[in-house]
């Protein structure tokens, strides 16, 4: 198989274009972005959403290898590109789903060796904390960063970005899908643009009956999640034990979050991830952040799930930095990739300066 070129040749032009693969988990997400305004040039997408239970690995492989041309094309037809004019390409490959990770790298690989483009590796979730400091402008956050597979509090410190807390168990975005679909409210999980645990819990009142769990700089949901099913089960009032799981899951990150900020001194706050598009979590982390006068930001809605935008502007950072691509076939897919692992040699840089 053909190595990689080098990106040399794109080096003398004025600006340089990334095209981004994504596909961690539910989202097949392929985008344009540039490291000129207006930057994000496209952003298409194919979600897959089960009809019933929860996501299976294989059914959402196939979904992505259906999908995949047609959001390819999408992409370069939104952003009035072809893949010549294309400087670099970048691919999430991992952590994730491994058979969902697979048809993005498939993707990532054809496209690098057919058209001669570089290629880089890029983690989800340090992609996740770049497209959160690109679009609020917060350069050095501490970073919520929730989502249906992590829970993680994580602030940059000497070239990587250090985890400060995250979830012992299951992931917060987990946690409030499995309660969901266990106690029969979904799927679909999001309902007129709200979670469906956000509609059971009004007119909610705290009980006292489950536990609250943080160790050390962790959190600890599975625990919640199997008493909070018992309760349901045993006839408590629904709505009571919606808005108790989602006040204690929410408190108990922030606690965490809380406890990150002061060790690292920091005085911005980002959130990020799926879970960030909560309003009661904005106001959660919004409050926590007031009370040590550090400046707080959500990233926006839009961004705030998995994209191909995030991937392609790590990609350019990556690219800018000096970071060396990879040869296709040496895009092998890493399904526990932590971001701590993750060397980041370009974070005084944030595009737009
Ligand atoms: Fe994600």
């Amino acid at each position: 198989m053909a190595t990689a070129a080098t990106p040399s040749s794109s080096d003398e032009r004025s600006r340089v274009i990334a095209l981004g693969i994504e596909s961690t988990a539910h989202t097949f997400g392929v985008a344009v972005v540039s490291d000129k305004p207006p930057y994000i040039l496209s952003d298409a997408r194919g979600h897959y959403r089960p009809s019933k239970g929860g996501i299976l690995p294989r059914e959402v492989a196939q979904y992505f290898s259906q999908v995949a041309g047609s959001v390819v094309r999408e992409a370069l037809s939104k952003a009035g590109v072809s893949m010549d004019d294309v400087d670099l390409i970048a691919v999430a490959l991992g952590p994730g789903m491994g058979p969902a990770l697979r048809i993005g790298a498939t993707v990532a690989r054809a496209l690098s060796s057919k058209y001669s483009k570089p290629l880089y590796s890029v983690n989800h979730g340090v992609a996740h904390i770049e497209i959160a400091r690109f679009l609020t402008g917060l350069r050095d956050p501490l970073v919520i960063y929730v989502s249906g597979g992590t829970t993680t509090i994580a602030s940059y410190l000497e070239g990587r970005y250090r985890v400060f807390g995250e979830t012992l168990d299951i992931a917060l975005g987990n946690l409030q899908d499995t309660f969901a679909r266990e106690i029969g409210i979904a799927p679909p999980y999001i309902v007129g643009g709200r979670h469906v645990i956000d509609i059971c819990a009004e007119g909610g009142r705290f009980i006292e009956e489950l536990p609250y769990v943080v160790k050390g700089q962790d959190v600890s949901y599975s625990g919640l999640l199997t008493a909070a099913v018992r309760l349901v089960k045993k006839g408590w009032r629904r709505a009571d034990v919606c808005y108790t799981l989602r006040e204690i899951a929410y408190s108990s990150v922030v606690e965490v979050a809380e406890r990150g900020l002061a060790h690292t001194g920091k005085k911005e706050v980002v959130l990020t991830g799926g879970v960030a598009a909560s309003k009661l979590l904005n106001e959660k982390v919004e409050a926590m952040t007031k009370s040590h006068n550090a400046r707080f930001k959500p990233i926006p809605p839009k961004y705030a799930g998995d994209n191909g935008v995030m991937i392609a502007l790590t990609g350019i950072l990556a690219f800018k930095s000096g970071v060396p691509p990879i040869p296709p076939e040496d895009a092998i897919i890493r399904q526990r990739w932590r971001l701590d692992r993750v060397d980041i040699p370009w974070y005084p840089m944030i595009l737009g300066d």
